[in-house]
């Protein structure tokens, strides 16, 4: 009996290996000769299979069914999403992308990322931990509100604004900016709550690794197109700096008048 259970591991390891289907959802790091580029969501899902791993030639049915399977995504969604993505190729009329041309300055990738330094300063697209804690550092209880992410993008754009003199942020690229501050609550998060789990954001930034592990699954409830607009005006409103004359910082749990007596 306990030999024929060997047999049949054996061959569904076999299996396994020789279908690349199979594998689908195993997070693996990527290889030396893999693309990955600036999206820690593109990365992420690469890594787990569910967009091509090694990061070429991503078509629009990869995407499809990569954010319905990872994610849940609709099909209208990730189509969009794969529309908006297509300019990265600069070969006209295009039908895929690579992760690598994902890493163009200032063509989706910009200036004041939350885990990526300037193109100005170095790499536009690896990890980069400095820059990261920086933005985590807003990041101030171990649930994160809508606030807490407009306040890591605002600090990230000063800082960007002052020190780069290439810093570049039009209004085309506040809007796919407010998509992507918007991105952890919607994959992690509560969407009507505009609040997602530290932990599990800190996760997915640092290990490019969906955090399953940590008790996460995707929504129940396919995300629509509606659903990004939603998070994305959440995190709008969450970044202007005027105040109310009542309230000293709405959306800040604290009070921190209560602080300065
Ligand atoms: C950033 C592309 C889907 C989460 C980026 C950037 C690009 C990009 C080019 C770099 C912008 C920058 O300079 O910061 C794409 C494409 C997608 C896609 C082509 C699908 C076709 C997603 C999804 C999520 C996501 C589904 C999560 C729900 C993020 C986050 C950032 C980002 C959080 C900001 C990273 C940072 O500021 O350091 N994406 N993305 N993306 N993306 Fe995606
Ligand atoms: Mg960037």
């Amino acid at each position: 009996k306990f030999s024929t259970c060997l047999v049949t591991l054996t061959t569904a390891w076999g299996t396994a290996a020789q279908n690349p289907h199979l594998e689908e959802g195993k997070w693996k790091a990527p290889g030396a000769n893999d693309f990955r580029g600036p999206c820690p969501m593109m990365n992420t899902l690469a890594n787990h299979g569910y967009i091509p791993r090694d990061g070429r030639n991503i078509t629009r049915p990869n995407i499809i069914s990569g954010l319905a399977a990872g994610l849940n995504f609709k099909e209208p969604l990730a189509s969009l999403m794969f529309d908006m993505a297509i300019v990265a190729n600069p070969e006209p009329n295009a039908t895929y992308f690579t992760l690598d041309h994902l890493n163009q300055h200032n063509v989706l990738e910009h200036d004041a990322s939350l885990s990526r330094t300037d193109a100005y300063f170095g790499s536009n697209h690896i990890f980069n931990a400095t820059i990261y804690e920086k933005s985590k550092a807003y990041w101030t209880e171990p649930t994160i509100t809508a606030q807490m992410l407009a306040n890591s993008k605002l600090a990230r754009q000063v800082e960007s604004r002052a020190f780069n003199p290439t810093y570049r942020f039009t209004a085309d690229t506040e809007n796919f900016s407010l998509g992507e501050i918007a991105a952890p609550i919607i994959a992690f998060g509560d969407m009507a709550l505009g609040e997602v789990n530290r932990t599990l954001v800190d996760y997915f930034f640092v290990n490019e690794r969906l955090p399953a592990e940590l008790g996460w699954h995707k929504k129940d409830v396919a995300i629509g197109i509606e659903d990004i607009l939603k998070v994305s005006d959440i995190i709008k409103a969450a970044t202007s700096l005027i105040t109310g004359p009542d309230q000293s910082n709405p959306g800040n749990k604290r009070d921190l008048h209560a602080g300065m007596h």
